[in-house]
């Protein structure tokens, strides 16, 4: 399956990106831009950032329950995820709250 258009980017792209990101030491936190970086391919649109994300995660976690990859380096990379997904559900929620109160 054909993730990102732009740069020709599929699913198995990514699980072979992230086996070979996430066994090192020091393993980074697999944003679509460490992982496109690894493929040496660059984003244009990031119109599949967010399916990007999700295969990401969805990969990662495929290739832990396969034992493949560090249950540890996986962990970090999960508490990032759920940091940013709730630092992003506060800023919606005041900015909503703002609005709210602009109006
Ligand atoms: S679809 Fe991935 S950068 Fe445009």
């Amino acid at each position: 399956m054909i993730v990102c258009s732009c740069a020709v980017v599929s699913d198995h792209d990514i699980e072979l990106a992230l086996l070979e990101l996430m066994i090192a030491e020091d393993a980074p936190l697999p944003t679509p831009g460490v992982v496109w970086r690894h493929l040496a391919k660059k984003m244009n649109c990031c119109g599949c950032a967010p399916l990007a994300v999700a295969k990401i995660y969805e990969k990662l976690e495929a290739l832990e329950a396969k034992g493949l990859v560090c249950p540890c380096a996986c962990a970090n990379a999960k508490d990032a995820k759920s940091r940013v997904q709730k630092r992003n559900q506060t800023s919606a929620r005041s900015s909503s709250k703002a609005e709210a109160n602009y109006a």
